[in-house]
């Protein structure tokens, strides 16, 4: 099976290459790429990558993810997040490959405390969000077969990530100050990766079960960016408790605290019955992914 992966050195995008791996032949791509065009900013190149390539599968793993400098670069933004995967949906659809993409739980208007589910009204309070949205629009109008993931707060080993900045700004002062009013859940990018090649696996089955549509994929549980912070600060003393931390107080505080150009929903809890029910996956609590990442980094 031949799968063309877009955004191979992003946090999920390095993670597909490994386990997209032992599905077949995975060309992995990024926007610097020569051979093959793999730039989201180009979305007439990027189908011809497709249509020259013909691909069984394409993951899309590539995005404008800057959320708060989206605000200010919406027509950018609107070209990767939106433009881009509908030309890739067309693509798609023209020689019948399956399109693996990503959104966010940014596409909702985060009021409430109940998960979202798939089919909930959605309602994009920013850039990032509204541009998430409109891509995961083109890509059901086109009629391509599609796996369209919904993750929220991804984290990986590799590179800078939340648990990082906490831990060095802990080691730095005796007081932090963190949001404890937006929830969701931390969800590593190694997971994304793990459940993304056991759905295409069985989308990919004949004769395959109708798997096309929209999914939240999350670890699960819940938390909010203190109780994230409180628990990798906790686990960090107990795994290493010669190296002692300067911080004595995690102090909760609103998301006002912090104003950003984009803003950002309260409520990011999202509902993964479906997924689990369509693919018979288990999806973990947050914590434990956050805790082994911890012990690979630490
Ligand atoms: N991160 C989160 O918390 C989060 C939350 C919800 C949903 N998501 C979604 O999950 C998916 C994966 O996100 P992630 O966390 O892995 O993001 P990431 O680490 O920021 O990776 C995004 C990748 O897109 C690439 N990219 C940017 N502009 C490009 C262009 N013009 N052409 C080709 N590639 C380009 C980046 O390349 P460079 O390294 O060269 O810039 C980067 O490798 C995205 O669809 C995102 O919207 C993420």
């Amino acid at each position: 099976m031949k799968i063309l992966l877009l955004g191979k050195n992003g946090q999920v995008g390095w993670e597909l290459q490994r386990s997209l791996a032992p599905l077949g032949e995975v060309l992995a791509l990024d926007r610097h790429s020569t051979d093959m065009c793999g730039d989201l900013s180009q979305p007439e190149r990027l189908a011809q990558t497709v249509r020259d390539w013909r691909p069984a599968v394409i993951v899309n793993a590539a995005a404008h993810t800057a959320v708060d400098k989206a605000e200010s670069e919406p027509d950018l933004a609107r070209c990767l997040n939106a433009t881009a995967p509908a030309a890739l949906a067309q693509a798609a659809a023209d020689i019948g490959a399956w399109l693996v993409h990503y959104s966010t739980d940014y596409v909702f208007n985060g009021q409430g405390e109940q998960p979202w589910q798939e089919d909930d009204a959605t309602g994009p309070l920013s850039v990032y969000g509204q541009t998430k949205l409109e891509g995961e629009q083109h890509i059901v109008a086109s009629g391509c077969k599609h796996l369209v993931f919904r993750t929220s707060w991804v984290y990986a080993a590799r590179g800078g990530n939340f648990a990082k900045t906490m831990l060095r700004l802990a080691a730095e002062r005796e007081r932090l100050t963190v949001i404890d009013d937006q929830h969701g859940a931390p969800t590593g990018a190694d997971l994304i990766a793990d459940v993304t090649a056991h759905a295409i696996r069985q989308a990919t089955v004949k004769p395959a079960p109708d798997l096309s549509g929209i999914y939240h994929l999350v670890a699960s549980g819940v938390t909010s960016w203190h109780g994230y912070a409180s628990h990798v600060i906790a686990q960090a003393r107990a795994l290493q408790p010669a190296n002692a931390l300067k911080v004595s107080e995690i102090a909760p505080v609103p998301t006002s605290a912090f104003p950003t150009p984009a803003r950002r929903p309260l409520n990011s809890r999202l509902s993964t019955r479906k997924l689990q029910q369509a693919l018979g996956l288990v999806l973990p609590p947050w914590q434990s992914g956050v805790d082994r990442m911890l012990r690979e980094t630490l």
